[in-house]
Order: C-alpha cells, then sequence, then structure tokens
C-alpha cells in the first residue's frame, strides 16, 4: 500500500494552482490498509422507462436497489450475482461513470456521490475500471501506445522520464511486449487485449481499480493468467479492488471478502472462508453449488445441486417482500411480505434472510413453505417436513 502520493506523475502547474472549486475534493492521504477507502450508502439507480410521443416515464428499471457496503483498502471484493442482477452499474456507479438515483458514494471519507466533472478530475486518477468486454472495450482505431496513454493526456499529467518511456513499462508491467506500441488491438488475442485495459487502468496508478468481469470474455486456460496478474499487481502496487463476476469459481482463489448480489440488493456479504465454508442465504447455497469442483475425488461429493427454477425476475418490478422468494425453496408466507433486511448473523457475515442457512431462523413462528417454495424444494432434491407443507398444515388448523 502506498503511504503517500509522491510517486504520482506530477500534474500539471494549471491544474494544481487552480483554486479548487465548491465540489472538489483535494486528495491529500492515502488511507492505510484496513481502512475504509470507499463506503457506500443506500445506493440506487432506477434507469426510466419513457413511451409515447412526450416521452412520459411509464415505470423505471430497479437496477440497483438500495445497496450498503465499504470497501477497505489494500482488499479485493468481489461481486457475484446472475446476469441482469445490478453488477455492472454498481460498478459504474461507484467509479461515478454513471450519477446515481439515490444514496452516497464516500471515497477517503469525503462525499463524491454528486461531484461535476471538475470536482471529479483529482478522484479520476485514484479510481479506475476495467471493462466486462477486452473486444469493445479497446479503440480499433488507436495503437496500444494511444489507447495507454490517453489516461495522461486526459489528466494532463506528464509522468517522469515523458509518456512513451511510462507507457512502455506499463506495458512490460503486464507483460507485453513494449516494442508493441505501435501495433492495433485486432493484432493482439483476447488475453492479451485484457491486458491492454489493464495498463491502461493503471496508468495513474490508481487507489481503487473496478474491474467487471475481467476475464468472463476469456478462454478459460487465459482467465487464470489474467486473474493471476492482477492478484501479482495488487502485491506490487497495493491496490485496493472491486472484482465483478457472475459465479464464484472465478473469483474464489482473489477476494477476500465477497458480496452476493440478487435483483438489485446484496444478499449476503462475508469473508471468503465464511462464505464459502457455511453459507447463509439460500441463494448463495444455490450459486456455490454451481461451481464445479475441479478435484475429481471431491466432485462426487458436492452431487447434491441445487438447481434454480425459473428466470430471475424483472427488475422493473421485482417481486415483493424477499426478492429471491419466487425461487427459493425455503420461502415463507413472510418472505413475501416483509423485506429482510441486511444484518450481521456471525462475525463479519451479514445475511438479507428471514430462515438463513447454518445460522438462528430469524422468524421461527412462520413455518409453513409457500406452494412454489415446495415445488422449488422438490426440484432441488430439498426434503420438506410434512408440516411445512401449505395444504397439510391446513388440514392439521381444521382438525385443531
Ligand atoms: N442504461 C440503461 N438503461 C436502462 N436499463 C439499463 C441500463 N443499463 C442497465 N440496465 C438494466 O439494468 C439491469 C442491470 O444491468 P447490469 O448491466 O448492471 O447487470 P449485470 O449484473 O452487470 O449483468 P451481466 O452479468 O449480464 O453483465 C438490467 O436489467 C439492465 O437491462
Ligand atoms: S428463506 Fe425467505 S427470506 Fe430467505 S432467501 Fe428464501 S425467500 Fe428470501
Ligand atoms: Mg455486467
Amino acid at each position: 500500500m502506498r503511504e503517500n502520493n509522491e510517486d504520482r506523475p506530477a500534474a500539471p502547474a494549471a491544474e494544481s494552482a487552480s483554486e479548487p472549486d465548491a465540489g472538489t475534493v483535494a486528495l491529500d492521504k492515502d488511507a492505510a490498509p484496513g481502512e475504509v477507502l470507499l463506503k457506500v450508502t443506500g445506493l440506487q439507480k432506477h434507469f426510466p422507462i419513457r413511451k409515447g410521443v412526450l416521452q412520459r416515464q411509464v415505470g423505471s428499471v430497479k437496477a440497483v436497489d438500495g445497496i450498503d457496503f465499504d470497501v477497505r483498502s489494500g482488499e479485493t471484493l468481489g461481486v457475484v450475482g446472475e446476469s441482469g442482477c445490478g453488477k455492472s452499474t454498481m460498478g459504474r456507479l461507484i467509479t461515478r461513470l454513471l450519477e446515481p438515483t439515490a444514496g452516497t458514494v464516500e471515497f477517503e471519507g469525503r462525499d463524491i456521490t454528486h461531484l461535476g466533472v471538475r470536482g471529479m478530475r483529482p478522484m479520476r486518477r485514484d479510481v479506475q475500471m476495467i471493462f466486462q468486454d477486452p473486444y469493445s472495450s479497446l479503440n480499433p482505431r488507436h495503437t496500444v501506445g494511444a489507447i495507454v496513454s490517453a489516461p495522461f493526456k486526459l489528466q494532463g499529467v506528464t509522468p517522469e522520464g515523458g509518456v512513451k518511456k511510462e507507457v512502455q513499462r506499463l506495458l512490460e508491467v503486464v507483460g507485453l511486449n513494449p516494442e508493441h506500441y505501435n501495433r492495433y488491438p485486432h493484432e493482439f488475442s483476447g488475453g492479451q487485449r485484457q491486458r491492454i485495459g489493464i495498463a491502461r487502468a493503471l496508468a495513474l496508478k490508481p487507489k481503487l481499480v473496478v474491474a467487471d468481469e475481467p476475464v468472463s470474455a476469456l478462454d478459460v486456460s487465459i482467465q487464470a493468467q489474467v486473474v493471476n496478474l492482477l492478484d501479482d499487481l495488487q502485491q506490487e502496487m497495493g491496490l485496493t479492488y472491486v472484482i465483478i463476476a457472475h459465479d464464484l469459481s472465478v473469483i474464489r482463489h482473489v477476494s477476500d471478502r465477497i458480496a452476493v448480489m440478487y435483483l438489485g440488493k446484496i444478499v449476503e456479504l462475508a469473508d471468503r472462508k465464511s462464505l464459502y465454508e457455511s453459507p447463509m442465504h439460500p441463494y448463495t447455497n444455490a450459486l456455490l453449488s454451481a461451481v464445479p469442483v475441479p478435484d475429481p475425488r471431491r466432485r462426487a461429493a458436492k452431487s447434491e445441486r441445487i438447481l434454480l427454477r425459473g428466470d430471475v425476475p424483472s427488475p422493473i418490478a421485482p417481486p415483493s417482500g424477499c426478492r429471491f422468494h419466487t425461487r427459493c425453496w425455503k420461502a415463507t408466507e413472510i418472505c413475501k411480505t416483509a423485506e429482510p433486511p441486511l444484518i450481521p448473523l456471525a462475525t463479519g457475515h451479514q445475511v438479507a434472510c428471514h430462515h438463513p442457512e447454518n445460522a438462528e431462523d430469524q422468524a421461527p413462528q412462520d413455518t409453513v413453505l409457500l406452494t412454489a417454495a415446495v415445488e422449488a424444494a422438490e426440484a432441488a432434491g430439498v426434503e420438506v417436513p410434512e408440516t411445512a407443507v401449505p395444504d397439510a398444515s391446513k388440514a392439521e388448523a381444521t382438525e385443531a
């Protein structure tokens, strides 16, 4: 972890001499390892849906719908969830590429939620993003040199020794040949292109890097190389990462903590060991049971696969109560009517569930499953006690 800003490329005189405007943040202090670097509170992004000649708003896509989490300096926070659950939107909100509908984003203790372009300029150096698709995120008409040097130009920064020398150094750092400075993206493989994207993200020595599915577009054989590169760079440069993935296998070895998202919400947040060894949210359990087990001796033990029924519901009209109740094999009436808050149920382990696994039931009085839950339980191969079956309990009540 860096202790100060001295190793950064010098800002141009005009920029550093100018008086900060009302919204400008002065980044004069690095967070010490383990301190909160980024704090997100009640963050929401609702994309309006407009129709008709007058473009009236008729609804909204609740892509991110009230999330809270911290990212500590030097750590890797993994974020997982199925396609469309709001991961990329969350990444773009915390890097301030998107304006939030509600909530706050604090970076090093300063509120950056609504900073304008000028106010965001110093912050842009500290927070960088690696994009999901290495094929579309690099301009095909620009050389690698132009792509990796763009952040210096945008920030008006001249590194020591000049831009070209620094770009060639960066290419070497990410495992590319510095002689390829004048080549174009199409001359590189997918893995190499992602390395170019990584070099560009690291150019200004950022503190926080948000990597949106950095390896999902790559061959499995290349994925490990890029993940290992990110890991090595973190050790060397003291980087803090938020790594987004759609399954738990990619981030397994690199994350210190993991947030599991479902339909715009965080449903579980825990350190890696707790999450993999004793997941508490049924959805996490389902995601984990879909993770392939590489060791053939352990594969048999992992044969109980929990199959998720149906598709993810629409974020335009998410289900009431717990959003997972339409697919959960443990859902009862309270799951349909009351939204479970994300609360700590063990040290460093937060869960949003009325009937968590490996923990005390939060709604012990509510034991009768929803009809859809019984069907989901059957599909998932989960045993349902007689008393939890809806009709059986009704019959019991009538008898009483
Ligand atoms: N600019 C936009 N306008 C309207 N809706 C959007 C916009 N961007 C994203 N969405 C919607 O918001 C929801 C969340 O999208 P997002 O891209 O954040 O999901 P994701 O978890 O990253 O998915 P994937 O794994 O497929 O990348 C989706 O329903 C998507 O269609
Ligand atoms: S048990 Fe209820 S609250 Fe918990 S995940 Fe299932 S539906 Fe949601
Ligand atoms: Mg995405």
